[in-house]
């Protein structure tokens, strides 16, 4: 599996030497291994995570989806080395999260894009190589998220599909092994959040990064995922992962097959099953 992708891979863009060892054959993009995390605050101590565990494979998609509160973003940070954990392990690309981070292996794309508004979109997205010192193609990085022709309008004259387009070339700039994606689409419009998932698929198809992309939508998990994980709330625990067998590659029109529907129906029927948060899953 691991071999047959490896044919789709795009070099990366980065010229700069990693310091990150290249991974062995087989090593999981992530393991997460009983984690388990406890906020401190004034109201008490808040159990975000226990005993969550999951892995993703190399060049592999897997989706989180789970009700609001349940510790989706806590693992997401835990995994992109921004929060040390109260227990348990993480290890991305076999390493220590911060290494990965260090090492600028890893992209992370969250809900709100972040971009400097006194910035074009190509001085954005060549930001983060200003600040390591790294080169990369930025015109090619544009191409790539499908906004080349819009490389000198600044954030405030962009809709916000684009931005979160700047955003993901931005996160791709060093040329990650590993993109973290945090409700990327949350706060877009349907259509918006319909063509951005399409290129996200298409990218991912080419490239095939892994990456571990939080969700509230179950639709959006199984056409993106390989696999799905639900989560289930307070504390957040893996309640299921559930292996998405529909082919690639994957297009619209695979949402109202049969297998599809009952795939759908599955990740529906193991978050109903979850203990109740905040806020159910859409
Ligand atoms: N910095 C913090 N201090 C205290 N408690 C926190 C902090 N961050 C998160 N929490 C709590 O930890 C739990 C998990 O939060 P988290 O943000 O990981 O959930 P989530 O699954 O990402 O939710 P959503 O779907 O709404 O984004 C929640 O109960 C939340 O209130
Ligand atoms: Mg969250």
């Amino acid at each position: 599996m691991v071999a047959a992708r490896a044919s789709h891979w795009k070099a990366p863009l980065l010229v700069a030497t990693l310091p990150l060892p290249p991974a062995a054959v087989g090593t999981p993009a992530v393991e997460v291994l009983d984690l388990s995390h406890r906020y401190a605050s004034a109201a008490g101590e808040v159990v975000a995570l226990e005993h969550a565990s999951l892995r993703v494979a190399a060049g592999e998609f897997v989706s989180i989806v789970g009700p609001s509160g349940c510790g989706k973003t806590t693992l997401l940070r835990a995994v992109a080395g921004l929060l040390a954990p109260s227990g348990g392990e993480v290890r991305v690309l076999g390493g220590a999260p911060r290494d990965a981070q260090r090492a600028h292996a890893l992209g992370l794309v969250t809900q709100d894009p972040g971009l400097l508004p006194w910035r074009s979109v190509e001085a954005n997205v060549r930001l983060p190589l200003e600040i390591t010192g790294a080169t990369a193609d930025v015109s090619a990085l544009l191409e790539r998220v499908g906004i080349a022709r819009f490389a000198r309008y600044r954030p405030g004259q962009l809709s916000g599909g684009m931005r979160q387009r700047v955003a993901l070339a931005r996160a791709l700039a060093h040329g990650p092994r590993l993109l973290l994606m945090d409700e990327p689409f949350g706060a877009l419009d349907e259509l918006s959040r319909e063509d951005l998932r399409l290129e996200l698929l298409a990218l991912w198809e080419r490239e095939r990064i892994a990456v571990l992309f939080v969700t509230h939508a179950i639709h959006e998990a199984v056409l993106l995922s390989d696999r799905v994980v639900v989560m289930s709330g307070s504390p957040g625990r893996v309640a299921a992962d559930i292996a998405i067998d529909l082919p690639r590659p994957r297009t619209d029109d695979l949402i109202s097959t049969p297998r599809f529907v009952a795939l759908d129906a599955e990740v529906r029927a193991a978050l109903r099953g979850s203990a109740p948060a905040t806020r159910g899953a859409r």
